[in-house]
């Protein structure tokens, strides 16, 4: 299959004056596929951001390259064809928001590359209905709860009609109601066949995905479905990284409970788990 995004050999550095050079990307190579959900993991400091900013050329390989659909994101003639191929939904909701009205803040993007009004009003109600944000659409963006605030921007970047979405921590402002709000629709434009790459520390999160890459130094150390690398519990914990708290106490209550499985990394098997064991130990 064709890749949306390749990265070969890929290293950077942030250059800080004249002499000094801090490297943080070192020779990453992967692709990612179309329909993909990929969580990218890594602690702190580990080259996340700085990963992502690769996606779609807001920053460039110093050595190596990055192909979107087969486009080198060095190449400026693709600069907008490629950010329009991958979109982007970063940290703060409130730097993300630029109108006063939420469906003009959508309308944005749009705007900016001369889409016509009525195929406009289309892409704008149908990104602000997919992310559940139609009946404010024309109230103030700063009224919003985070959650809201975020998913606005979602439909921004839902509206350039792309093919990927790169979420960096976008839901590390939330409290945990936004963070599931904001999860529900990746989840959801994932299913409609929109390829979702998520950057999290959250481990619950990363667990919705269908495939974990782990970044350790600027480097790839892990890459696989979140079942097998939450088997490595150790070296996770040796990279600052744990497995979701459901994997903690089902492997607790399986110590001492052998018919309790294990294997469990989402909330969802937790709860199933559970009633099943219910039902096996009490008989109703
Ligand atoms: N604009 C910048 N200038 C210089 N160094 C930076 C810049 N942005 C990030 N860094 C450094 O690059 C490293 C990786 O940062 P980042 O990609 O933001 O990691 P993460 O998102 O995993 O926390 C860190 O050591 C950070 O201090
Ligand atoms: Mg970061």
């Amino acid at each position: 299959m064709e890749s949306i995004i390749r990265l070969e050999n890929v290293s950077f550095s942030y250059k800080i004056n004249e002499k000094t050079k801090v490297s943080v990307l070192k020779n990453i190579s992967f692709s990612i596929f179309p329909g993909e959900y990929v969580a990218i993991i890594g602690h702190n400091g580990s080259g996340k951001s700085t990963l992502s900013k690769h996606l779609n050329g807001i920053l460039t390989p110093d050595s190596g390259d990055v192909w979107v659909h087969g486009h080198n994101t060095k190449d400026v003639n693709k600069k907008r064809s490629i950010r329009q191929a991958v979109g982007t939904v970063f940290q703060h909701p409130d730097n993300q928001i630029v109108a006063t009205i939420v469906e003009e803040d959508v309308a944005f993007g749009l705007e900016n590359i001369g889409v016509p009004r009525e195929e406009m009003k289309k892409r704008v109600d149908e990104a602000l209905n997919v992310v559940k944000m139609s009946q404010f659409r024309h109230r103030p963006p700063h009224h919003l709860s985070g959650g809201q605030k975020q998913r606005v921007a979602i439909a921004g970047v839902l509206a350039m009609k792309p093919d990927c979405i790169v979420f960096d921590e976008a839901t590390s402002m939330l409290d945990s109601f936004g963070r599931k709000e904001v999860l529900q629709v990746m989840r959801k434009m994932n299913n409609m066949g929109m390829t979702i790459i998520t950057v999290t520390h959250h481990m619950s999160e990363a667990a919705e995905a269908d495939r974990i890459i782990v970044i350790e130094g600027g480097q790839i150390v892990m890459d696989g479905p979140p079942r097998e690398i939450f088997k490595h519990k150790l070296e996770l914990e040796n990279l600052q990284l744990e497995v979701p708290s459901v994997s903690q106490m089902a492997e607790v209550i399986h110590r001492k409970f052998t018919t309790f499985s294990k294997d469990i990394i989402q909330e969802s098997e937790f709860i199933e788990e559970v009633e099943k064991f219910h039902k096996a130990e009490v008989g109703t």
